[in-house]
């Protein structure tokens, strides 16, 4: 049971004092009966609560794709650097709301945005060896050794040792500068340090998947949308190892 104020404003229905307001005013009942005290204890699920007459779909998580820009922190907030949530659209803010996984401020692509951290422990958590790809620009040739030390593993100099990964040529790219990188863990600066081990430089690095979820086509740069049941369950799919 929580507080009727409380469950609004989880459902992004308002402000904390615009629901009170809301409320105050008259506009919510809960099963049939109009409630006129914020603190007023429900059960989200089970009881039926309308605002001005509409029902309210109770969702506990929310699960959103976010196609991010460079340039944007992946943190919730931030005193001087605008975040991922500072850029979500109003009607998909609600309390709670964290990147489930960091991208570095210039790397753009696919970046999960939820409420549940359940779901963000389990999509990150090591031992699930969930793939991620990405498209990474280098300030040089892709070579065939480089191709064989993603794949024996790399080793950072500072000893730390990285899963086998597999490095690709992006073959729309006649250059050989841009590779398609798969990796199934998410050390810190991971995908740059490797490419850096072999020599070479990260341009540009965008993720373009999380398990066989990918990053929809449509989507545009800064823009976001909800997941589907599918989408989510998509991500748990596509294991190396
Ligand atoms: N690897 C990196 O180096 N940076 C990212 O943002 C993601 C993976």
């Amino acid at each position: 049971m929580d507080r009727l104020d409380k469950i609004l404003v989880s459902q992004n229905v308002g402000s904390r004092k615009d629901v009170q307001k809301l409320i105050k005013d008259g506009a919510v009942c809960v099963n049939g009966e109009c409630i006129k005290q914020p603190q007023h204890k429900v059960n989200a699920v089970a009881d039926d609560i309308t605002v001005s007459g509409q029902p309210l779909l109770y969702s506990k998580y929310v699960y959103i794709m976010m196609n991010k820009p460079g340039g944007v922190l992946s943190a919730s907030n931030d005193k001087r650097a605008e975040t991922v949530v500072d850029l979500l659209p109003e009607d998909f803010k609600r309390p709670g709301l964290f990147p489930a996984g960091r991208l570095d401020k210039d790397t753009e692509g696919l970046l999960i945005v939820t409420n549940d951290g359940e779901f963000a422990h389990n999509m990150l958590s090591p031992k699930k060896h969930i793939e991620k790809k990405y498209i990474a620009r280098l300030d040089g040739i892709i070579t065939d050794e480089m191709i064989s030390a993603f794949e024996k593993g790399i080793v950072f100099t500072d000893g730390t040792h990285c899963m086998p990964a597999k490095l690709e040529i992006d073959g729309e790219d006649p250059s050989k500068t841009t590779a398609v990188v798969t990796i199934c863990e998410g050390k810190f600066h991971q995908v740059k340090k490797m490419f850096a081990v072999c020599g070479k430089n990260v341009v540009h690095l965008k993720r373009i998947s999380i398990g066989d979820l990918y990053l929809d086509s449509n989507l545009p740069i800064g823009e976001c949308k909800m997941l589907s049941e599918l989408d989510k369950m998509s991500i748990f799919m596509g294991k190396m190892h």
